[in-house]
């Protein structure tokens, strides 16, 4: 039989043609070709007419059957393709994740910020609270209530940035001092940490730099305390074999005052450059709190007593890191920077 013939070989060369298809766009054309309103197979059920009436079912049926069968192995071809085609994609998208990072580069702390924190630290140790005040302070909290006068140098223009007239940057961190003492009742123990600001600039002064103020107020503390608490402090910051001596000196609220300075650490203490051939370096002042500053904050001079210190940090930071101009700090040189 002619047809039937033509049938079954062409069922054959499709799935020959089949086997070897390698894209959807090939698949598509061999669909078109056999199947399509043009295709052979269609061309042969057009033909269909000129068979005998008899012989029509069973070739129209097997034809049909053909039809079905072409139609679902395409279909079939073309998942396997499209997983292929999602297998090789997947496969050329992968991340290799065994690859080393690049890493990026960190910075470091401030020397600054690292000497602050290990003040902090040090003092939290010893039971005193941070607290902080504000950078622009009026005249009272800065110089007023701190027992010194207007005539006193320290309120002099050369030293201070004023804002207006009775508003200023502050000089020191002291204000705080009073800000602490009219909010609270005593006993007190605090650090306040923060900048400051005067109109001083060379190798070793900084129109701003960085002060960490101590205020511990109670009945009956006396200055052999403070001289324990600063004690431990300058061996901790600087280490167990640090000396600390106490120099007389003159601060408006305190009394009396001291200046404090430690054994060089650059040279032990036999003289140096740096310490300017002394064996000593001054890190802070300090003293008993001033009665007078008792009264400006409403404490009662005859119930309580108190010492207070105010220290450099960029002096500190010196003479940890071994620093001789403090201009260094602030020029935010990478080179400087990145040896911390
Ligand atoms: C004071 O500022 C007092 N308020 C300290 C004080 C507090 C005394 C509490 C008593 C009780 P003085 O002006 O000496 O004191 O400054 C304290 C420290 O700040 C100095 O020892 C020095 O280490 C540092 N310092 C002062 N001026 C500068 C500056 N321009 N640049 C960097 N550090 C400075
Ligand atoms: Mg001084």
């Amino acid at each position: 039989m002619e047809l039937e013939r033509e049938l079954e070989s062409l069922e054959g060369e499709i799935a020959d043609r089949l086997k070897s298809v390698s894209s959807l766009e090939e698949l598509d054309s061999i669909r078109v070709e056999y199947l399509g309103r043009k295709g052979k197979l269609t061309a042969l059920l057009r033909r269909m007419g000129q068979l005998p009436p008899e012989l029509r079912p069973v070739i129209g049926r097997k034809a049909n059957e053909l039809r079905q069968r072409l139609e679902s192995a395409i279909q079939e071809k073309a998942i396997a393709l499209k997983e292929e085609g999602k297998r090789k994609r997947l496969a050329a998208e992968t991340i290799d994740i065994t690859l080393p990072g690049r890493r990026p580069a960190l910075g470091v702390k401030h020397p600054i910020t690292q000497t602050l924190e290990r003040i902090k630290e040090i003092f939290v140790g010893m039971g005193f609270e941070v607290v902080e005040g504000p950078e622009i302070e009026t005249e009272y909290y800065n110089f007023e209530a701190l027992n010194t006068p207007w005539y006193h140098p320290a309120r002099d223009m050369q030293d201070t940035f004023y804002i207006t007239d009775s508003i200023l940057l502050r000089t020191q961190t002291s204000p705080v001092q009073i800000r602490v003492m009219e909010s609270r009742k005593p006993p007190i123990r605090i650090i306040a940490p923060g900048k400051v600001y005067r109109r001083d600039a060379d190798i070793s002064h900084s129109p701003m730099f960085h002060q960490v103020e101590g205020l511990l107020v109670d009945r009956h503390v006396t200055f052999a305390e403070l001289k324990g608490v600063l004690a431990a402090f300058a061996r901790q910051m600087f280490g167990p074999e640090t000396k600390v001596r106490f120099r007389p000196s003159f601060f408006p609220f305190t009394e009396p005052s001291a200046e404090v300075d430690i054994s060089c650490i650059i040279c032990g203490g036999k003289g140096c450059q740096t310490c300017g051939w002394t064996g000593w370096m001054e890190i802070l002042g300090a003293g008993s709190v001033d009665p007078e500053v008792f009264k400006a904050v409403g404490y009662d001079p005859e119930e309580v007593t108190g010492f207070a210190f105010g220290m450099g940090v960029e002096r500190i930071a010196m003479l940890k890191f071994g620093i001789n101009d403090i201009r260094l700090f602030f020029e935010n040189d990478i080179r400087f920077l990145s040896q911390f």
